[in-house]
């Protein structure tokens, strides 16, 4: 059955308005919204790699007979090639992201607890999304889980070159060098030799989380300044420390050096960045030519702010575009599971009180019997040592 050419031609154009006609029903600003997640956020699946086998003991232990450049295939999964060679560039550095990632969760799970959103993970991994499928969404939730993460590396990279379980850093040693001498009789102190190393920690979380992130996508744009507000946090919560010397200190002479901040420092301040963080939208100045290394033009994105009266994002703030869920109701495409049996605060005003945890459904109340830790006493030396406590509590369940 031969169909004429000018039969299939027909056929051909038919077919061909068909498809402008579908592709014009599009709506344009769906079209206009960029979609997914951007392409960096795989490592997160560290934190997870060899549940429940422990497999990622064996790769960072295993040492020995395993060879220095293995990396267990799992590990391999969720690690780009850019970072699959910084692992093994860095030996021990792999045991300091995990460390780092799984610290993420763990804080970000602290700040939220008492919000409708409240950080949950998933448990599964390879490739999946441990944050969930909220990171689709280029929204408030989703630069506070960059920016933690981020800061979690560089905090847990910073902490093991201290430590000196990665091969390839130390403490700093730079200060000590540059300042030993420039001490005068007012300034009563000088550098000790081993600051935390800041400056790689900031590096190698550049290279290894900014990895894969495209600036010439919108949401790569968003999450590589959320990565970079993530680190600056962290360094800007370096702190001078120093130690007193002297007859039985008399303090007439001080040894300082830079330390790192507690990662709850970093969270708090990353989370005082999340109830105000600068939506933005690309600049109409638009995208900026970036000559990048060998003469290849790359483009970028410039984010202005989407109210014009505002200022500009800073390189501290969280920056985000699209609005998040109201995390009330369940929401599958997003991974949202609404606020249902959520506890709530009867008393309190704000966020984790009941009316607006409960999104206005109302609360049960139920009267349980705990055991609580209770008539605690400090036992020389050095534990406290408690009672167990039957009490009766009230507990605020949403409906
Ligand atoms: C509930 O909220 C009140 C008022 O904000 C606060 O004082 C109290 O500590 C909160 N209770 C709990 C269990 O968080
Ligand atoms: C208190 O309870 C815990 C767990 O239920 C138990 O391990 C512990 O021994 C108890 N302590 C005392 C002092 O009874």
């Amino acid at each position: 059955m031969a169909v004429t050419p000018t039969v299939s031609v027909l056929i051909v154009v038919i077919g061909f308005t068909l498809m402008i006609l579908v592709g014009s029903m599009v709506p344009q600003s769906s079209a206009r919204i960029p979609r997914g997640r951007g392409r960096g956020s795989k490592w997160w699946g560290i934190a997870k790699v060899g549940e429940p086998n422990n497999l990622i003991v064996n790769t960072i232990r295993g040492g020995a007979n395993i060879g220095n450049n293995y990396l267990e295939p799992a590990v391999q999964a969720v690690l780009r090639k850019k970072q699959q060679r910084l692992v093994r560039e860095n030996r021990g550095v792999l045991e300091a992201i995990a460390k780092g990632a799984n610290e993420a969760i763990v804080e970000c799970k602290h700040q939220f607890k008492n919000r409708r959103w409240n950080c949950p993970t998933k448990s599964f991994w390879r490739g999946k999304n441990l944050f969930g499928k909220i990171v689709e969404k280029g929204c408030r939730e989703s630069s506070f889980i960059y920016a933690m993460t981020s800061a979690a590396v560089t905090h847990s990279v910073v902490r093991a070159c201290s430590e000196g379980s990665i091969e390839s850093c130390t403490c700093d040693y730079r200060l000590h060098n540059k300042y030993t001498r420039v001490m005068t009789p007012e300034q009563n102190w000088k550098w000790g030799s081993c600051s935390d190393n800041i400056e790689f920690g900031y590096k190698f979380s550049r290279d290894f989380v900014d990895a894969g992130e495209k600036a010439r996508e919108m949401r790569g744009t968003m999450n590589l300044h959320n990565n970079e507000a993530g680190r600056i946090h962290v360094q800007s919560l370096m702190k001078r420390q120093c130690k007193c010397h002297g007859m039985s200190g008399s303090c007439t002479m001080q040894t300082c050096w830079m330390r790192l901040p507690h990662l709850r420092e970093v969270g708090n301040s990353i989370k005082d960045k999340f109830d105000g963080a600068s939506r933005v939208q690309i600049s109409n100045a638009g995208i900026l030519r970036d000559v990048g290394r060998g003469g290849r033009g790359r483009y970028k994105f410039q984010l202005k702010p989407y109210n014009p009266d505002h200022k500009p994002p800073t390189k501290k703030d969280l920056v985000f575009y699209e609005d998040s869920p109201n995390f009330c109701e369940r929401d599958p495409r997003y991974g949202v599971s609404g606020t249902y049996g959520r506890a709530c605060n009867v008393s309190s005003m704000g966020v984790d009180g009941c009316d607006l945890m409960c999104c206005g459904r109302g609360y049960t109340i139920s009267v349980k019997q705990v055991v609580e830790r209770c008539k605690c006493t400090f036992q020389w030396c050095c534990q406290v040592e408690c009672k167990n406590c039957t009490v009766t509590r009230t507990f605020y369940t949403c409906k």
